[in-house]
């Protein structure tokens, strides 16, 4: 029984500064709920010199993350620095030395998950990462352990803040793509390159880690398919919305009769479902089970003390293992070997939502029917805008549901008709 648990921190940034900040002004709070003392023998930073908005003893911090790797006396190592190198050197060692590791890196885990989860497993450690999806929500927790007696077949989640904040102002003040974009780096959200984020990759790296929990069946993040939201036009979100949809990027996971499916991309979600509520940099998952039903987790995805929140949890869950002797009582997941394989985005089947920009005159709009039903697909509605250039008048569709590959095929025939002059957007609808 300790009633002591050294903890190194790795990475002194935004996120470090918030659970170093929780752990010293509340020591007493910490060992009622572990039973131990947590003590912060050791932060490591590249950078020990700028002021921190949380003060600490100068002996405590170090440049040589050896001092924390290299210490008997640490059990718990944080990492927080991000990125894959050197934290994944980093996060290795720890482990080799028997050190419980508590990380943030959603990235990480992603595209190295497998080897990281194997050396936990192999040094008889533990290994959590609450905040590396959806910052203060506690999801991982959820699909690890809450939701552990359940089949679940849906997960949907509004994973990206920066995204969903671009796009719910697009939709709610009317901006542009590039002028919502402005804004959220004005205001701090987006990041100065935030091509990860507006891309989709950093929703398919936090797809990867939930998809894997909830499913049991590994993906690695390049084989999601990945769409970004830099071609959604403020147009498109006009149209949706008279069709009563709003747009939003979405990380989808299905267990569709033992095929997995893992996709990001925009989607049109009707104005009547939870996750189309959730605005600007806030974050939201949807997680369906056979018992349980819908359940929803909401909160801020990103910042100081959101993520601090999770990083804490994971700590205590650590601290109170050690202190219990149940080191490794919950795996990391469950593989579910009835999981035969994951399906290509050509084998999806979803409905569309379709833009063509069609030179106004008779027959045009039975052309283009003409040749989705050739391809078995079946319009819902269709809505013809007015004409904004002369001639080329814009048509809106909605279809029912179609195989992805038909689409394609049905996109392409069209796209060589005299009468079609822009490239027709396609944007996938979920339920
Ligand atoms: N860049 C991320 C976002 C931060 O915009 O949501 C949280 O991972």
């Amino acid at each position: 029984m300790m009633d002591k648990i050294n903890i190194g921190v790795i990475g002194f940034g935004t996120v470090g500064s918030g659970v170093i900040r929780a752990l010293l002004a509340k020591p007493h709070f910490f060992e009622k709920k572990t039973g131990a003392r947590l003590v912060v023998k050791t932060i490591c930073d590249k950078d020990i010199r700028t002021k921190r908005e949380v003060s600490v003893e100068k002996s405590i911090l170090t440049t040589d993350v050896n001092s924390i790797l290299h210490d008997a006396d640490v059990s718990i190592v944080v990492e927080l620095i991000g990125g894959i190198h050197p934290a994944k050197e980093f996060i290795l060692e720890a482990l080799r030395r028997g050190k419980h590791v508590v990380t943030a890196n959603k990235a990480l885990l992603a595209e190295c998950g497998e080897e990281i989860f194997q050396a936990a497993k192999k040094a008889n450690v533990d290994l959590y990462f609450e905040a590396s999806v959806g910052g203060g929500i506690p999801i991982i927790k959820a699909l690890r352990e809450s939701l552990g007696g359940n089949h679940i077949d849906t997960l949907l989640g509004i994973v990206n803040g920066t995204s969903n904040y671009i796009l719910t102002s697009m939709d709610e003040e009317g901006l542009s793509f590039n002028q919502a974009l402005i804004e959220a780096k004005k205001k701090g959200y987006a990041e100065k390159n935030p091509a990860l984020d507006i891309k989709g990759i950093d929703s398919a790296h936090k797809l990867a880690i939930l998809s894997l929990l909830s499913f049991g069946k590994s993906i690695a993040s390049n084989a999601i398919y990945v769409e970004g939201i830099e071609d959604i036009s403020l147009s498109d979100i006009r149209y949706a919305q008279d069709f009563g949809y709003v747009i939003k990027l979405l990380a989808i996971a299905k267990n569709i009769n033992g095929q997995l499916e893992a996709r990001v991309h925009p989607t049109l979600l009707s104005k009547e479902h939870l996750l189309s509520n959730v605005k600007g940099v806030y974050n939201a998952i949807y997680v369906h089970g056979d018992l349980a039903g819908g359940t929803l987790f909401y909160g801020r995805g990103a910042g100081s003390k959101p993520a601090a929140s999770s990083v804490l949890g994971d700590i205590i869950d650590v601290a109170r293992n050690i202190k219990h002797n149940s080191v490794n009582r919950v795996p990391i997941y469950v593989e579910d070997k009835t999981i035969k394989k994951v399906r290509d985005i050509d084998d999806i089947e979803t409905r569309y939502y379709l833009r063509l920009s069609v030179i106004d005159k008779p027959g045009g709009l039975g052309k283009i029917a003409a040749i989705l039903g050739r391809h078995g697909i079946s319009i819902a509605s269709v809505a013809q805008k007015e004409r904004k250039q002369a001639k080329i008048v814009p048509v809106v569709m909605m279809t029912h549901d179609a195989k992805e590959r038909n689409m394609r095929l049905a996109l392409e025939e069209i796209s060589r008709l005299g009468g079609i002059k822009k490239k027709t957007i396609a944007i996938r609808v979920e339920r």
